[in-house]
């Protein structure tokens, strides 16, 4: 046994009081959850705390909080782990972000998550004769879709997305998450109509800022701003769907100035992604209309020695040899026959290492010795 102060953030928006902190010490084995002390202070206490949880056991993502600031599970998180990361020997323990609080710990995931997900279609849309029995699927194709799959909705990477903070129509990390669990599945028959959805809406998959946020929030290794990125590169590379946020042709010029300089020439890729792929991209009317706008930040860019003239007109220059070794690269990956994509979620560890991998070797079986999957 050994003794854990919790300081809880707690809020009722009904009573008229400002959110305040409240500390508690709690008796308890290192290895028991931050869930667990919460319930032990409920119960012995104070039975008014909010806080949410059903299964305790990391299946069911009701029990989405705040801990030191990191969004997580609290029935999987534990004690002496929480209070390594305690900024001052004691753990903190708040509602998750971006979504309003009902009560202390519980945050109005309606409002928020659910409306984003039923947003997506968030269920399989099959076309043709439906089979006596069962669908055959393409086994690595499965294999593909597992990490979305893994999902418990818990709203952990909702909670900390920068673009939903600035943003709050941003379909998000969560829901996006789920349109690739259907899209890269062979029996969906909506592929393009889904991607097209995602890219037109304003508010769609290009608002991604690929902050990695959502990445380390997510305790079931769904990495959605990795499924983020498959949805837009089956979007632009296979269906070459146009956006409302200009997204296809800002990554198709990023490519192609990459490969042509060996860096980012950052001041053609503005006009390329508005008026066109090549150097006479800049005289077209649209890129014209954007140069001009963003001439005040580029002038203080200058001004401030951010970058200079030259480097601005002609771009970076690099070793006619380093250029060469990029160009192979792109040599190298434009001329395979098929698109590789190396799935970390079957082949990979992470941080929770063995017992993690463990886990996910029981729900998708052979699938944790594949190597790679081959997606088309
Ligand atoms: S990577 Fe994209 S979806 Fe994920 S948290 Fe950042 S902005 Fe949100
Ligand atoms: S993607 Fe991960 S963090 Fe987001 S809701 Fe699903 S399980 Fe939770
Ligand atoms: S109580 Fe079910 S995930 Fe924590």
């Amino acid at each position: 046994m050994a003794e854990f102060t919790l300081r809880l953030r707690r809020y009722d928006p009904g009573s008229g009081r400002a959110p305040y902190w409240d500390q508690h010490t709690v008796e308890l084995e290192p290895h028991r959850s931050v869930l667990e002390a919460i319930l032990q202070v409920k119960d012995r206490v104070d039975g008014s705390i909010g806080i949410r949880c059903s299964c305790m056991a990391a299946i069911c993502g009701s029990c989405g909080v705040r801990i030191n600031g990191q969004p997580g599970l609290a029935c999987h998180t534990h004690l002496d782990r929480a209070l390594a990361c305690a900024r001052d020997g004691v753990i903190e323990v708040e509602a998750m972000g971006n979504m309003p609080i009902i009560k202390d710990l519980i945050v109005d995931m309606e409002k928020v998550h659910w409306k984003k997900i039923r947003r997506v279609t968030p269920w399989l849309l099959p076309e043709g004769v439906v089979p006596e029995r069962e669908h055959l699927v393409d086994r690595d194709a499965m294999v593909d879709v597992t990490q979305s799959m893994a999902c418990i909705q818990c709203g952990a990477c909702v909670s900390d997305c920068l673009t939903m903070e600035v943003d709050p129509l941003f379909i998000g990390p969560a829901a996006l998450a789920k349109v690739y669990r259907f899209v890269g599945d062979p029996r969906d028959a909506r592929e393009r109509e889904r991607l097209v959805d995602l890219a037109e809406d304003p508010h769609g998959m290009y608002s991604c800022t690929h902050c990695f946020k959502c990445i380390d929030a997510c305790p079931k290794g769904v990495a959605p701003m990795s499924q983020i990125m498959r949805l837009r590169r089956r979007a632009t590379s296979d269906w070459h769907i146009d956006d409302a946020n200009n997204g296809r042709r800002h990554e198709e010029a990023f490519v192609t100035l990459v490969r042509d300089y060996g860096l980012l020439h950052e001041a053609e890729l503005l006009p390329r992604s508005y008026g066109g792929n090549s150097w006479l991209g800049k005289f077209h009317p649209a890129a014209g209309k954007v140069l001009l706008e963003s001439l005040p930040v580029v002038t203080k860019a200058i001004l401030r020695g951010k970058v200079g003239i030259r480097q601005a007109m002609f771009g970076h220059k690099l070793p006619a040899q380093s250029l060469d070794q990029v160009q192979r690269i792109f040599d190298r990956v434009e001329g395979r026959p098929q698109r590789v994509e190396q799935n970390l979620y079957v082949s990979g560890e992470d941080d929770d290492g063995a017992a993690r991998a463990a886990d996910r070797a029981g729900r998708i079986e052979k699938a944790v010795t594949a190597q790679r999957s081959v997606v088309r």
